[in-house]
């Protein structure tokens, strides 16, 4: 019997209208355009303004072009994960206003959470669901509103985050092609370096907790940088040998967007060409769990069925990965 693999049958994306540029944060913080594209590669990222607007709110926008463009009715998705460390609310689950707001209404729907890992931990999670033959539509968001935990008075985090949304369709595939194999790692010991401090069970909402402005997203960065290079890099290489690929043999790599140096020193150890390096950095900066569908999102008028990508992350958590992925059903 053939095996059922779960391949991508169509991605999109959003990004909201609002850009702000390196220019306009020279203005907010002591920083300059010349530092943060020497340090992380981002130009601009985009933010979402308007009263009420979350996260689900451009996993709508992007899941609205996907039907459009893959002729899929939403009556007839199974299942929703939608990948974000930014819900619109604690609860209920984010996938399960996304559902109720475009139509899924025979689906049940969960959020996972891996930070910067978000999305790679959903396909993963996605795919199980059709390799066993259970499920026929599953849809899969990557999606943050960074820009809602962000403190726009710390250099250190405000230059780097961006807010995005990607969402893919994943279907049964009997031609080989779809996701191959992935490797998911975590460790918790990288918690203190990279986290919010309050608005979990642990430390709830204060007036102290928001005077001492412990809600936004608190970052090492030297320290996470040396760990997201060493881990990211090497979870990329390990997954090429596992299944005996060569660079020549990979299509793309398409990494999470934290740092484009980070990106270079994952191509490098892999030995794949920039070329072949899907990019959205410069324009997005780091979207979070929205990264990597983004890229597939923009990459996707190159890509031809049965290229290899392998998808690399690295995030909060710690939390790392990568997935090899035949493109195409
Ligand atoms: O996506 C999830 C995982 N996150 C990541 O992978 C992010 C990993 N970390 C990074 O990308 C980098 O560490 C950052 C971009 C966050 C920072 O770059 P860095 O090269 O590691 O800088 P640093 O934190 O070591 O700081 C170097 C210097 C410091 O000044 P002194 O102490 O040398 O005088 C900082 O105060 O740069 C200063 N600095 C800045 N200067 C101008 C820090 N932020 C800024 C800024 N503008 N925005």
């Amino acid at each position: 019997m053939t095996k059922i693999r779960a391949a991508i049958t169509g991605v999109q994306g959003y990004v909201p209208d609002y850009v702000l540029t390196n220019a306009e944060l020279e203005k907010m913080v002591d920083t300059n355009d010349e530092w943060i594209v020497s340090r992380t590669g981002i130009r601009e990222r985009r933010i979402l303004k308007g009263e009420g607007l979350g996260t689900s709110y451009m996993c709508i926008q992007a899941a609205k072009g996907l039907f459009e463009k893959t002729n899929t009715r939403p009556e007839d998705i199974d299942l929703i994960i939608c990948a974000t460390t930014t819900p619109d609310m604690v609860f209920p689950a984010t996938a399960n206003l996304i559902g109720a707001a475009i139509g899924a209404t025979n689906a049940f729907g969960y959020d996972l959470q891996a930070a910067c890992s978000g999305f790679l931990y959903a396909l993963a999670t996605g795919s199980q669901f059709i390799e066993t033959g259970r499920y026929k539509k599953v849809l899969v968001f990557g999606a943050d509103k960074m820009s809602s935990i962000i403190n726009y008075e710390d250099r250190a985090t405000c230059i780097i985050f961006g807010d995005g949304a990607g969402a893919i369709l994943l279907e049964p595939s009997e031609t080989g092609n779809g996701v191959q194999d992935f490797i998911l790692r975590s460790d918790g010991n990288g918690a203190p370096y990279l986290h919010m401090k309050a608005g979990g069970s642990a430390r709830p909402a204060t007036h102290a907790t928001v005077d001492a402005k412990e809600h936004y997203a608190y970052q090492e960065g030297a320290t996470v940088f040396k760990f997201a290079v060493s881990n990211m890099a090497d979870v990329s290489a390990e997954i090429m040998a596992k299944n005996h690929l060569t660079a020549d043999d990979v299509a793309f790599l398409v990494p999470h967007q934290a740092n484009k140096r980070i990106i270079d020193a994952t191509a490098n150890r892999m030995g794949i060409a920039t070329d072949k390096v899907m990019l959205n950095i410069e324009r997005y900066g780091n979207t979070t769990s929205g990264t990597i569908p983004l890229c597939l999102w923009e990459y996707e008028p190159q890509l031809k069925a049965g290229d290899n990508l392998i998808l690399a992350a690295f995030g909060g958590g710690f939390t790392w990965g990568a997935l090899y992925l035949k493109w195409g059903k």
